[in-house]
């Protein structure tokens, strides 16, 4: 099948993009390289250029006329949506208007989504799929609104347009043999910036809050390996492909860790005692994010093979070793 992927030279994308190209669909990676890397894209072709920018992107959907598309292309991070609001309506909500367009233009039917477990905002876990939606974040909001869009075109253009937004919870770790993983300039997130401390690229780890109402007051997220989740959009693409209608999965392995327990692992895994302060919260966290899977395992048949926090760390160290 021919897939077209916004955001393929990124971290989620790019892994994506890998098994599509192990199962031999021709891939079009679309990706302005804002936070994406061209190095990343290991299979298929890329072009470099912008969702804002409509009239590639129209061009673009009515020339390659793909049988599906994948949309990673966004912007992620939780604290800079609370300073930089407009941004993340513009990258992410308007962007996402701007690929439905196009995609309705060609009569592009198929559409596979990245969302988030950040549109349940404070929530009691595990959480299902039919939680009220309550993101605390702007960043949340900019992706639920996209969920609303979804929803609203697909009830519209039933015939024509189905879609499978996924909600991710925590994603980590990196290929296996180590190709491609995290490589964000700035990266934020907890595993991440645990393994550069471990590496001496960063003085210390802050923990952000240990007065949450969580056993040892730390925040718990499901972490979820990467290769997992990449397998989770090659079933999504089958199901969609062969008549599915469309659904809102959520993305993660059922059962979370707390940040203490991250950081234990890691120092586990890497050997090495690297210096954590503890600070105050950081804006827009929830206590406590955990997927409930039932969903996504009954109507995907999907079966998670990395359910395991020393793979998942191991793997991103093993990766972030390698990185200058
Ligand atoms: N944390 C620290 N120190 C750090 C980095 C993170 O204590 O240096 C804490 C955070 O406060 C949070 C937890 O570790 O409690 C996880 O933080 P991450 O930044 O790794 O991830 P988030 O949970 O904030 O966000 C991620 C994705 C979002 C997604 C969300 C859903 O980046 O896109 O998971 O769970 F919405």
């Amino acid at each position: 099948m021919k897939i077209f992927v916004t955001g393929g030279a990124g971290y989620i994308g790019s892994h994506v993009v890998k098994a599509l190209g192990e199962r031999g669909h021709d891939v079009l990676v679309y990706d302005d390289l804002s936070t994406g890397n061209e190095w990343a894209v290991l299979h298929g072709r890329m072009m470099a250029a912008s969702l804002a920018d409509k009239a590639t992107l129209s061009g673009v959907m009515k020339e390659f006329m793909p049988d599906a598309v994948m949309h990673f292309a966004a912007s992620i991070v939780v604290h800079e949506s609370v300073a930089y609001p407009v941004k993340y309506y513009l990258n992410n909500t308007a962007c996402t208007l701007n690929l439905i367009e196009a995609m309705l233009d060609a009569r592009v039917g198929r559409l596979i989504f990245s969302s988030t477990a950040a549109v349940y905002g404070i929530a009691s876990s595990p959480v299902p799929e039919s939680a009220p939606l309550a993101p605390i974040n702007p960043y949340g909001t900019s992706k639920m609104m996209n969920e609303i869009i979804l929803r609203d075109t697909s009830a519209a253009y039933d015939n024509l347009f189905r879609y499978v937004s996924l909600r991710y919870f925590n994603v980590a770790g990196a290929d296996e043999k180590g190709r491609i993983g995290q490589a964000y300039r700035n990266p934020t997130h907890l595993i991440t910036r645990a393994l550069k401390t471990a590496k001496g690229e960063l003085d210390r780890l802050d923990i952000y809050g240990t007065d949450y109402p969580t056993p040892d007051g730390t925040c718990i997220r499901d972490y979820i390996h990467v290769e997992d989740l990449a397998h989770a959009h090659v079933l999504a693409l089958d199901y969609l492909s062969g008549g599915g209608e469309s659904t809102v999965l959520n993305c993660g392995y059922g059962h979370g860790f707390s940040v203490r327990r991250v950081i234990a692992e890691a120092k586990k895994v890497t050997g090495i005692d690297f210096k954590v302060a503890e600070c105050g919260r950081r804006e827009g966290d929830p206590p406590e994010l955990v997927a409930a899977n039932e969903k996504i395992i009954s109507v995907l048949g999907w079966v998670p093979s990395h359910d395991d926090l020393e793979y998942i760390i191991r793997t991103a160290w093993e990766w972030e070793r390698k990185l200058r």
